[in-house]
Formats: C-alpha cells, structure tokens, sequence
C-alpha cells in the first residue's frame, strides 16, 4: 500500500496544520497527517510550519518561541487563507491527538532549523505517551541531532530522516548515522529510481515531499516509493 500524506494537512483548501485542515484531510481518506511542532515560550508543544508569526500577519513581529500560548491562541490565522477561515487559530498538538483517529499516521516533524528547541524531544514524547499515542507515529526532522535525542529517549519510536539538499548517498549516511531508521523523508526533486531502490536496499522506506501534480506521483510509485507527500492528498486518495 502506498501511504497518502496530508502535509500539513489538506493545506490547498484550509490553512495548513490548522483543525479544519487535517479534518478534511481525514475526511478525503488521507492515510497519515503531516504536521511541524515548535515550542511557544512558556513550552508549549504548537503546531505550525514558520518560526515568524508575520507569516499570519504582518504586523506582528517576532518568533514563535517569543509568545506565550495564549498569545498565539488570539492569533487569527485563517483570515489571509480566506474569509471563510476567518478566526482560525493555531494548535496544540495535544488537540490535534484529541481529535486524531488510531488509525490515522501522524508524522511530527520536529521544526528545529533554524531555531533550536532545547528539550522539544523529551516535550514532545511526554505529551504522546500522556495521550497514548505511542503508535502509528513518526517522528521526523531535518535536524537529525532532534532524531538522535527521540531515540535516546523512546527508541520504540519509528524516525523518519529528513533531507532538503541532494547530498552523496543520503542511504549510507543514514546507516552509518548510528540511528534506527524507518524511512528516508526526501525532497522529491531530485528522487529517481536508483534513488529509491539504494535506500530499500538498505531496509529503508521512502517518503518524498511534497508532490502535488499527478504524473509525478505516479512516476514516483513507479519507482517503488513507498509513500508521498501532498499539499492536496485527495487527488491521490483517489
Ligand atoms: O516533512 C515533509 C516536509 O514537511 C518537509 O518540509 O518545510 O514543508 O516542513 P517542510
Ligand atoms: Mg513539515
């Protein structure tokens, strides 16, 4: 089976990681959500892919891990996506698991680049195992010292490797990485089929980002990967 990722939910009808957002992406028939987690000041667990809050609005300044929760809660953060999402607001992951079906993958990934979240690790592990929510998960990030701490901490995690660049033989850096691995989490640009089939070799599954127009899906399940990343899951759902 080819596993369908929401990445930031269904982000092409909603704002992204919003509720509506992955509601509709479960609601399409998405097998797993994607969604970044960062770190509000008072240390919190928010989901929300840009460190700058100007992405929302332009008049406010600052980063995320500058505002309290409750700061970031009066943030509308629907009303530049549409009208209809007007007084949308960010959450927390722990309301996005309240909401969120067993069967439906997530995949938390650790937005750690280029600010670093000291301690989002054990955080965010706190927060699935008090949900119990240790399963169907994966915990992914481009920073792969994040990976490393998750499994120091919960190895029963799976941890997906995150790669934007198109650096040497990303499989045998992963190997000797010293990590357990489940899957490799590529940019899609640059994926082929040498690509998919060096990092099956290797017992790893393959999940590139963000593929949204359908040839390149269908080219990218040609070459054996094994899941694929979508701004508008519900073309390939279907
Ligand atoms: O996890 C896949 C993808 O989300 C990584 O890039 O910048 O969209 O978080 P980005
Ligand atoms: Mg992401």
């Amino acid at each position: 089976m080819v596993l369908n990722f929401a990445h930031r939910g269904s982000l092409t009808e909603a704002p992204e990681n919003t509720l509506p957002a992955f509601q509709k992406a479960i609601s399409h028939g998405a097998h797993a959500l994607e969604l970044d987690v960062q770190l509000t000041k008072d240390d919190q667990l928010i989901v929300c892919h840009d460190h700058k809050l100007s992405r929302f609005n332009k008049l406010i300044k600052g980063l995320i891990k500058d505002f309290m929760l409750e700061e970031i809660k009066q943030i509308d953060v629907g009303a530049s996506f549409s009208e209809a999402y007007k007084g949308t607001t960010l959450i927390t992951l722990d309301e996005l698991l309240e909401i969120c079906p067993e069967d439906i993958m997530l995949n938390i990934e650790i937005k750690n680049i280029p600010v670093i979240y000291e301690g989002i690790e054990a955080k965010l592990i706190d927060c699935l195992k008090r949900r119990n929510r240790m399963e169907n998960i994966i915990i992914s990030s481009f920073d792969h010292i994040a990976l490393a701490n998750i499994q120091k901490l919960a190895p029963e995690l799976d941890l997906g490797m995150l790669f934007y660049y198109r650096i040497l033989r990303p499989w045998e850096y992963a190997k000797h990485s010293g990590l357990t691995i489940t899957s490799i989490h590529p940019n899609n640009v640059y994926v082929d089929q040498t690509f998919v089939q060096e990092c099956k070799r290797l017992g790893y599954k393959v999940y590139p980002y963000t593929v949204n127009k359908e040839e390149r899906y269908k080219e990218l399940i040609h070459y054996g990967a094994d899941g694929v990343f979508s701004n508008n899951p519900e073309i390939f759902v279907r």
